[in-house]
């Protein structure tokens, strides 16, 4: 990151000058794209950045606790922030760091891990503490005694403006989904509807989940029928894809915030919700716990493939055709060109023979040369689409 090294620099300039300034702390700038911005994270909701702090990110521990971290240490893909105001245990002073690992998928989303062990003292919360006055480098915070589980990632999308960016940060939904499917979905309760006729339709927008609502009204993703893709990842034969709601959420049927777990067997594609971020062990059982699960088959089936291919097709043959017919131009001129010429050799030659005596003659030249055909340009290649799908490699 852009930003370490600037901090480093710095790093330098205030050791070099430490003690003129009395000051031994360099500058901790968070990344440029979440500076001066809201977002909304799929695990705590709406986040406000400053250059330098990170407000709404709350947690509690101990009667204590913070909503308000100031940027400590990056290092890398690490951002490690440092909460204000101490935990109190038993006496004494604690600062509480978490430890997130970021991955931009677009300027307007990202998905993190965060790198620290879950603390059944702060709420399950992954965090690391720290006597007050402890110097905690990136290594210490982000310190786990046991691997974090593939699945437990979260998102952060930038809500700018009344959700301005919202269509922006759209990804293809993983091979599974693509499709348009009729699904059953069974709530953790076991309460069985859709069915027949039923219509999940992510082929006509592969970045996009449609319901018909007005042929199943049951809510799907906790959305009032419309998800988009932010990123998914893969853990063994399951997708997890964490979509965002661009309606309105409320917090108890609708959520801006969905994990689908997906399986595929044979042409049944099997989904478990959850709302807000992939949680550790999810899968593709329902658990009891809230969310429902669908079994879906499929009406038509797309491809992962980009849906440039017809276009290419057509291009392809475009220049084909172009290039037989700049080939079949450039063998007609060719021809006129050598007739021409051999004709005016032969006028030329009949010229020397009838003045063959005439002593001026001699110094008038064959001056008309043939002209040359101009060089076929050549075509423009296609530009490669942009749209890709960020596919995080998976992480022990
Ligand atoms: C598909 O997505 C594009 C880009 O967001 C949008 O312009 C278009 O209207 C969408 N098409 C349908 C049928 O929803
Ligand atoms: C949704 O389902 C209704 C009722 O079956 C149907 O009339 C309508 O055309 C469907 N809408 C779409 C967009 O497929
Ligand atoms: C899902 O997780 C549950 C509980 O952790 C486990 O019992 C079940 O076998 C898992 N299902 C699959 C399909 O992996």
């Amino acid at each position: 990151m852009k930003m370490n090294y600037r901090d480093s620099y710095w790093g330098v300039y205030f050791i070099c000058f430490g003690s003129l300034l009395s000051t031994t702390e360099s500058t901790c700038n968070y990344p440029t794209d979440l500076q001066n911005g809201v977002w909304d994270d799929s695990q705590k909701g709406s986040i406000t950045y400053t250059t330098t702090t990170m407000t709404g990110y709350t947690y509690s521990s101990y009667s204590s606790g913070s909503s308000i971290w100031d940027c400590h240490l990056i290092e890398g893909d690490f951002v490690v922030s440092k909460a204000q105001g101490t935990i109190d245990l038993f006496g004494s002073p604690f600062d509480a760091y978490i430890c997130q690992k970021l991955t931009k998928i677009t300027s307007y989303s990202y998905n993190y891990y965060l790198e620290s062990d879950v603390q059944a003292n702060a709420g399950n919360d992954r965090l690391n503490v720290f006597g007050t006055g402890t110097t905690v480098s990136v290594s210490q915070a982000c310190s786990k005694t046991t691997a974090i589980p593939t699945e437990e990632f979260h998102v952060l999308v930038k809500t700018g403006k009344s959700y301005s960016n919202i269509a922006d940060v759209k990804q293809w939904f993983p091979t599974p989904l693509l499709g348009t499917f009729e699904y059953t979905k069974v709530t953790d309760a076991g309460v069985s509807t859709c069915g027949t006729g039923s219509v999940m339709d992510v082929c006509t927008n592969r970045t996009t989940m449609t319901l018909n609502m007005t042929q199943c009204s049951s809510v799907v993703a906790y959305s009032q029928g419309e998800v988009y893709a932010v990123t998914y990842i893969v853990s063994g034969s399951t997708h997890f894809v964490v979509v965002v709601n661009p309606g309105t959420p409320d917090g108890s049927t609708y959520f801006r915030f969905s994990c689908l777990a997906v399986s595929q067997s044979g042409s049944t594609v099997t989904v478990v919700e959850k709302s807000g971020s992939c949680g550790p062990g999810q899968n593709t059982t329902l658990t009891g716990t809230g969310g429902s699960k669908y079994t879906m088959t499929p009406y038509t089936f797309t491809t992962d493939s980009p849906e440039e291919d017809s276009s290419n097709l057509g291009l392809i043959i475009g220049i084909v055709v172009a290039l037989v017919l700049l080939i079949a131009i450039a063998a007609v001129i060719g021809y006129i060109i050598y007739k021409k010429k051999k004709k005016q050799i032969h006028v030329y030659d009949k010229h020397k023979e009838e003045n063959a005596n005439d002593p001026e003659y001699l110094h008038r030249g064959y001056t008309e040369m043939p002209q040359q055909t101009p060089p076929a340009s050549n075509p423009s290649k296609p530009e490669a689409n942009g749209n890709s799908n960020i596919e995080m490699s998976a992480q022990t």
